[in-house]
Parts: C-alpha cells; sequence; structure tokens
C-alpha cells in the first residue's frame, strides 16, 4: 500500500469532521497489518455510503500520525463555528467541545504537548467559560455533562467549568484570571493522559500502596509534560502540581498548607473533589447531588479545602452562576 502501517494511528468518527474535505487519508482495518484506505485526503468523506458504515461508526479508524494536527485544528476550527453559533444548543456546544477535547487529548498523547496543543485547549476554556455564562442553571449544565462518555474528558471540563464558577463567585471575573483557571483546570490530569485505562478503571480503595504511589506520581508527570511548552503560564503549572493538596496539609504530592498553596490550586482542589463527587465514573458508580456532595465534603471528609473557596462554591449552588463577559477569540 506504500504507507508505513506503524505511523497509523487510531482515531474515532467523532474526530472526522462530516460534510467537509478530509484534511489526510482515512484507513480502515481489514485485519492486522492489513488496511484499507476508505477515504483520499482533499476528497468529501463518504463514509455513511461505505456498506460497512456500521461496523466504522462504533469504532476506530486510521489516519496518519503526522496528519493528527490537521484533523485537530479541522475539529478546532469547526467547534470554534458551533459555538459562536447562537441558534446552537448548550447539549450541542457540550458535545461538540467534548469531541473536540478529545481530539486534542489524542493529539496531545500522540504528537506530545505543543504550542498547538495549548493553544487549542486554551480554546477549549475560554469556550467553557462561554458556555457557562450563556447557561443559567448548574444543574442543566450537570446533566448535559453527564451525556458525555469519555470519562477524563468529561471530568476536566466539568473541574474546568465548577472552578470557574467558584472563581466568578469569589469575585475573580477578570478575564486573564477565568481564563487560566478553567486552562490549568482542563489540563489537570494530563499526567493521567499516560496511564494504562485497566489501571485507572481500577476502584482507588482496591489500590495497592504501590498502586496509590503510582497514581499520585501524575501530578508531577503532569508538570513534566506541560513543561515542554516554554508559554504555559506559571498558574496553569501550579494548577496542575497542586490539585491533589488540601489547606491542611493532608494531600500530595508536598502535603503542603493552605498558606503555601498557590490561590488557584485551592479552588481547582475543590472543584476536583466536588466533581468526582457529583459525575459517575469508574471511581465513583454512586452519584451525589451537589448537596450531598457539599455535605459529604463538610461531615465526611471534615472540609479539608480553603474556606472561602468552599463559601464561594455553596453560594453558586444557592445563588446560581453570575454574569460575566466571555469573549471567544
Ligand atoms: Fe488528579
Ligand atoms: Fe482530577
Amino acid at each position: 500500500m506504500g504507507n508505513d502501517l506503524n505511523s497509523l494511528v487510531p482515531i474515532t468518527m467523532d474526530d472526522i469532521v462530516p460534510n467537509v474535505n478530509l484534511p489526510g487519508d482515512v484507513f480502515f482495518k481489514l485485519s492486522e497489518d492489513n488496511f484499507v484506505v476508505i477515504g483520499r485526503e482533499g476528497t468529501r468523506e463518504q463514509f455513511r455510503e461505505l456498506h460497512f458504515f456500521d461496523k466504522i461508526k462504533n469504532s476506530n479508524v486510521y489516519i496518519k500520525k503526522p496528519d493528527l494536527r490537521k484533523f485537530s485544528s479541522l475539529k478546532v476550527l469547526s467547534a470554534s463555528e458551533v459555538m459562536k453559533n447562537d441558534k446552537a444548543s448548550v447539549e450541542t456546544k457540550v458535545t461538540t467541545l467534548s469531541q473536540t477535547l478529545n481530539t486534542v487529548f489524542t493529539c496531545i498523547d500522540q504528537l506530545g504537548f505543543n504550542n498547538e496543543a495549548l493553544g487549542n485547549s486554551k480554546f477549549i476554556a475560554n469556550s467553557i467559560l462561554k458556555i457557562i455564562n450563556d447557561t443559567p442553571k448548574l444543574t442543566t449544565l450537570m446533566s448535559i455533562m453527564n451525556s458525555i462518555s469519555e470519562d477524563l474528558v468529561r471530568h476536566s471540563m466539568a473541574v474546568s467549568m465548577v472552578s470557574a464558577l467558584i472563581s466568578q463567585s469569589k469575585g475573580w471575573n477578570n478575564p486573564s484570571i477565568l481564563e487560566k483557571m478553567a486552562l490549568g483546570a482542563i489540563l489537570h490530569d494530563i499526567g493521567l493522559k499516560e496511564y494504562p485505562k485497566e489501571f485507572l478503571a481500577k476502584p482507588r480503595v482496591e489500590y495497592t500502596a504501590e498502586d496509590s504511589e503510582y497514581y499520585q506520581k501524575h501530578a508531577f508527570r503532569g508538570i513534566e509534560i506541560l513543561r515542554t511548552v516554554e508559554n504555559v503560564p506559571q498558574e496553569v503549572m501550579a494548577i496542575v502540581y497542586e490539585h491533589h493538596e488540601n489547606s491542611i496539609g493532608q494531600g500530595y504530592p508536598r502535603a503542603l498548607r493552605d498558606v503555601r498553596l498557590h490561590p488557584f490550586s485551592k479552588v481547582v482542589a475543590l472543584a476536583d473533589t466536588f466533581c468526582e463527587l457529583v459525575f459517575k465514573d469508574a471511581q465513583n458508580p454512586t452519584v451525589r447531588s451537589p448537596e450531598e456532595a457539599l455535605s459529604f465534603i463538610e461531615h465526611t471528609l471534615g472540609q479539608p479545602f480553603n474556606k472561602e473557596c468552599f463559601v464561594a462554591l455553596k453560594n453558586v449552588l444557592t445563588f446560581g452562576i453570575r454574569k460575566v463577559s466571555i469573549k471567544i477569540v
């Protein structure tokens, strides 16, 4: 076939923008080492007309690894059109954004973190700020978020939303602060991207001492990944490194107390735990309501997080979402 099969990487149909010319060849795997081209670069995708469309719809197709950048740029471009469209529903926007973040994460996985990945992550962060600003109710947002199937994508988007809401509730409405907060939260668990799926699916209560030690390394691994790009904001690095710390010095990796923590990390640490409690995933089969989650943090965990952040989150749930103006660039 003339193509280096080792350079083929799996993507899903969600990574491919429909009704536009393909930015690279698309392959279907017939068997081990046997791939067939099902879409040529520069032509309109016509996958729906393939007699085995049902097979590819829910499984992987393949593209050449260097083409990933082109596929992700196109995905971001088309998502930005959806985000600017006032007629698009919140559901459509959240779904589009979750697929786009998945593509961006795949790119980071395959090609490493680079300026393009940083730019795309900033786009996701700003789109999240726009969504929370346009959506009056947190409960509405949460039920939409529950439909996202990829655990890490849903978790990253949810933590980003809740962190931005806590931030606004504290009166931190400066667009640059909000962007860094939302961006740090989008990337906070980036260190987990390299972890085997089977390991992440294992319930944390069953972790051995080695498992815990290995899991806890994701905070440091996260900043190692981000360090490869020069202009990642300091605030974002702090969030990624300190998102498992808490104010009473019982977190990791450094067991820092409140005064030593970056102000942004205090927000994201609380949002992270809150989202783990309210969204269902492999680690949390029982979903709590926001009120139950707050009560769990307060009474069962002994409210180990920064007090002002906790009050700010309570206020979001009691008084709703504040409006600030967010521009999508
Ligand atoms: Fe984490
Ligand atoms: Fe997390």
